[in-house]
């Protein structure tokens, strides 16, 4: 693997999820691979989970890392060719470059404006990485993508299927804030490598973008596409038409005990309680967001050993 920013850099997605398990098994086991290796993180947004687990599995692998948050360093500016007269300070050009001169490998959280959909699906920041500082480059969440998110999904639902092809149901909740689409984004690619019986729910207004969904099946009515489910999986995003828009609100789509059934209750965290589900889902048996979380490690882990071993 030469880089990780998007889901179409896994070649063989049984194989990373099977290496991820025995990782997790052994995480010590490959101590030396990152021996004098520097992992880079700039986070340009918060984090908990993808923050602390992608340190912890570079420590797993030996890697020194070092973490910067953006916006205590000087504005960067993105745009070629422009005067750089107003707020921004040093261009990416030279920072990428002097950043690559730090690291083996550079990790980045950088989230969309949601403002201008053109603009933000043209993934600036993340490909500005990609070209100039000359290293891999791992996505902890970009505008519109949160493959490491989605690869510790993919592991979750693999340890705890009891069936061969379960049914997964990725579920729109509500939100206050506007969300960019970027964990349903990769969740929906994800699942349309897996051997599961997926399918989407949400409002209408809410589609994701045509060349994400593709085939997979979506259901207005989320009563109905709950049904019989092994896996609910719930998030909020923001309209993809409507650009960054919310417009429905509607508690309806709030995530009950009595909807999900015998389903797991899968979340990608952080979670807003009783707004996108109830305390009694998160508090019952049926939830695995914490196992889902700790996951995250083992993604980010063995995407840094498949990038380590082609450096
Ligand atoms: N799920 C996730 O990416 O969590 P953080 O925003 O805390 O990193």
């Amino acid at each position: 693997m030469k880089k990780y920013t998007n889901i179409d850099d896994i070649q063989d997605v049984s194989a990373i999820i099977s290496e991820a398990k025995t990782l997790k098994s052994n995480p010590f086991a490959h101590k030396e691979l990152g021996k004098n290796k520097t992992l880079v993180m700039l986070f340009f947004n918060a984090s908990l989970r993808s923050r602390l687990s992608t340190e912890k599995a570079a420590k797993n692998l030996g890697m020194d890392v070092m973490s910067l948050n953006v916006n205590d360093s000087w504005n960067i500016e993105f745009e070629d060719g422009t005067i750089m007269n107003g707020n921004t300070s040093e261009h990416i050009k030279e920072a990428a470059q002097v950043i690559g001169q730090y690291a083996d490998i550079i990790a980045i959280r950088s989230f969309p404006g949601l403002v201008n959909r053109n603009k933000d699906y043209k993934e600036m920041v993340i490909n500005s990485f990609v070209k100039y500082s000359g290293k891999p480059v791992v996505n902890l969440e970009s505008a519109t993508a949160h493959p490491l998110q989605a690869l510790a999904d993919a592991i979750t639902i693999e340890e705890f299927s009891q069936k061969k092809k379960p049914k997964v149901v990725l579920s729109w909740a509500p939100h206050p804030k506007a969300l960019p689409q970027s964990v349903a984004n990769s969740f929906v690619s994800m699942m349309q490598l897996l051997e599961v019986d997926f399918s989407i729910t949400h409002p209408k207004g809410y589609e994701l973008a045509p060349e994400i969904v593709k085939n997979t099946p979506v259901n207005y009515n989320q009563e109905e596409a709950l049904q019989n489910a092994d896996f609910v999986y719930t998030k909020n995003w923001s309209s993809y038409s409507s650009y960054g828009e919310i417009l429905n609100n509607d508690k309806k789509w709030i995530i009950t005990k009595q909807k999900i059934g015998a389903a797991k209750f899968m979340h990608c965290l952080p979670v807003r309680r009783n707004v996108i589900v109830e305390d009694a889902v998160l508090e019952s048996e049926n939830s695995i967001v914490i196992p889902q979380a700790n996951n995250r490690t083992y993604a980010a882990q063995v995407v840094l050993k498949n990038i380590l071993e082609n450096l």
